[in-house]
Parts: C-alpha cells; structure tokens; sequence
C-alpha cells in the first residue's frame, strides 16, 4: 500500500505578528496541519533569498514567510523587503522548472489566528497536490528530521 505524500513546510514567521498568531493559534486550540516547521525570525525583512533557496535544497517541501500587515512592520519596510525578495525568488523557481507556489509569502496581524490557521492549512493542501520536492529530499530520513 502506498503511503500518502506528507509535505515538509518551512515557516518563516516573523516575532511581532505572524508568530504571535501563530501562538494565539495554539491557545486557540485551531487545528492546522502538523507538517509545518515554524522559524521565529525577528522580521521578515531579516530573511536573505538564500534562505529560501537553501530550505527548498535541504528538504523542505514548500517555505512559507509570514510577516506583518503592509505598514505594520515594526521595522518599518522588512516586510516590503522580504515581499520582492520572496517575488525575486518566485520568478527564479519557476525558469528553474519549480512550481512558484512552493514559496508563499502572506502577511498578517498578530489577532489573525484563524485566517494564518487557514493558510497553513492550504499550503499544505497546495504542496501536497504538486508533490515532493524535485530536488527528491524528502524522506524520513534522519538528515532530512535535523534539517527542518
Ligand atoms: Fe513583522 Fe517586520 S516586524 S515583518
């Protein structure tokens, strides 16, 4: 019998707003998918492209960067940073022959448990319908479980 795809998904959630509605998410009791691997990043602006890109290389299935609303950011314009990094690397994946939608960007309120709850849930949906990763890293491995 065949074993169902279980996507790996890498979230980049910044301190401010994403991860605190991720935490409101868990105190909430909401269900979202347990194959999300959450990073507390200071700001999404903080995050370089090649984080993205090495998360994809070391067996992430999909990597989701979760920041402040558009004028939210506490840093002021990490998140419109993080936005055309997260646009630069989107359009690279798809002329290397990667689905785009393997890396979302989303921005939300530290109050949006419910929506964030959502989109976790449709990544993993997303991701699950393209399949693993091309670059074929996905297994149960023990180097694949220490890389997430
Ligand atoms: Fe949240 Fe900058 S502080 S994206």
């Amino acid at each position: 019998m065949k074993e169902e795809f279980e996507p790996k998904i890498l979230a980049f959630c910044c301190h401010y707003c994403a991860y605190s509605s991720v935490d409101l998410a868990g105190s909430m009791r909401l269900q979202y998918p347990p194959n999300v691997r959450i990073i507390r990043t200071p700001c999404t602006g903080r995050l370089e492209t090649e984080y993205f890109l090495k998360a994809l290389e070391n067996g992430a299935d999909g990597v989701l960067v979760a920041g402040c609303l558009e004028g939210g950011c506490h840093f002021i314009e990490g998140n419109i940073w993080a936005k055309r990094r997260v646009e630069y690397i989107r359009e690279m994946l798809t002329e290397i022959g990667f689905d785009k939608e393997r890396l979302r960007m989303v921005n939300v309120s530290a109050a949006m448990a419910k929506p964030l709850a959502d989109i976790i849930t449709d990544m993993v949906e997303t991701v699950r319908k393209l399949g693993p990763n091309p670059l074929g890293q996905n297994s149960t491995s023990k180097k694949q479980e220490t890389a997430l």
